[in-house]
């Protein structure tokens, strides 16, 4: 199965990502966490990608696509993936479809700009393995100790409330454009569309993981 989560900075993509590629056996593809791994290990791209999330906004569409494409040709993704914050533009969708990457289904989280700065400044993440938790809505056992490995957990460089502010911004300016561009494939009856989902993600975590499942069948 190949499947996006679509959704607005702190919409739960990554929360959900956990949930999803357990239960289905597919690894996860967030250019979030792999630009990260970037930022951390000082390389050329994580040097140049830095400043920009910093600022929240988005790094260029070829950088992104080249990423993607060498990371779905590796032998785990041959069952299929799921792309967490990626596409995030029309090119970036564009791509894929030129190169023939056949996406089975597109579940959008939607929550409200105004629940996303409170949702931002009480996350915590377990960095290695991109666990995400919050220190109201979903708080780890431990406190600042992630679950499966009791190691510390980190709040994101971007998730100052003015940072968080540009990225929504963004969001709404380039990626919510593709919330019509694969509904209205799926509307349009082209048999090569994937099915688009749209749940929301106002939800308590476990009720939106539920229905989640349930439109996966
Ligand atoms: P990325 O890492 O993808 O960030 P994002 O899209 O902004 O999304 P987040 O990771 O912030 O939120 P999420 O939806 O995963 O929410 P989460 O589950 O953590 O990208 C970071 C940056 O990298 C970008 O700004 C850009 O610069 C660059 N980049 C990445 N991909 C790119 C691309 N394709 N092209 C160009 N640039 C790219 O949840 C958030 C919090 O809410 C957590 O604390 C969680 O516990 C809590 N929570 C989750 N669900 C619920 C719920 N149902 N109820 C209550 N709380 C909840
Ligand atoms: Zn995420």
């Amino acid at each position: 199965m190949r499947m996006i989560l679509l959704g607005a900075p702190g919409a739960g993509k990554g929360t959900q990502a956990n949930y999803i590629k357990e239960k289905f056996g597919i690894p996860q593809i967030s250019t979030g966490d792999m630009l990260r791994a970037a930022v951390k290990a000082g390389t050329p791209l994580g040097l140049e990608a830095k400043k920009i999330m910093d600022e929240g906004g988005l790094v260029r569409d070829d950088i992104i696509i080249g990423l993607v494409k060498e990371r779905i040709a590796e032998a785990d993704c041959a069952n299929g993936f799921l792309f967490d914050g990626f596409p995030r533009t029309i090119p970036q969708a564009e791509a894929m479809k030129e190169a023939g990457v056949a996406i089975d289904y597109v579940v959008e989280i939607d929550v409200p700009d105004a629940l996303i700065v409170d949702r931002m400044s009480g996350r915590r993440v377990h960095v290695a393995s991109g666990r995400t938790y919050h220190v109201k809505y979903n708080p780890p056992k431990a406190e600042g100790r992630d679950d499966v490995t009791g190691e510390e957990l980190i709040q994101r460089d971007d998730d100052k409330e003015e940072t968080v502010l540009k990225r929504l911004a963004v969001y709404h300016e380039q990626t919510e454009v593709l919330v019509g561009y694969y509904s209205q494939q799926a509307a349009a009856g082209d048999a090569t569309a994937p099915k688009y989902v749209k749940i929301d993600g106002t939800q308590a975590v476990e009720a939106v993981r539920d229905q989640v499942f349930a439109a996966l069948g």
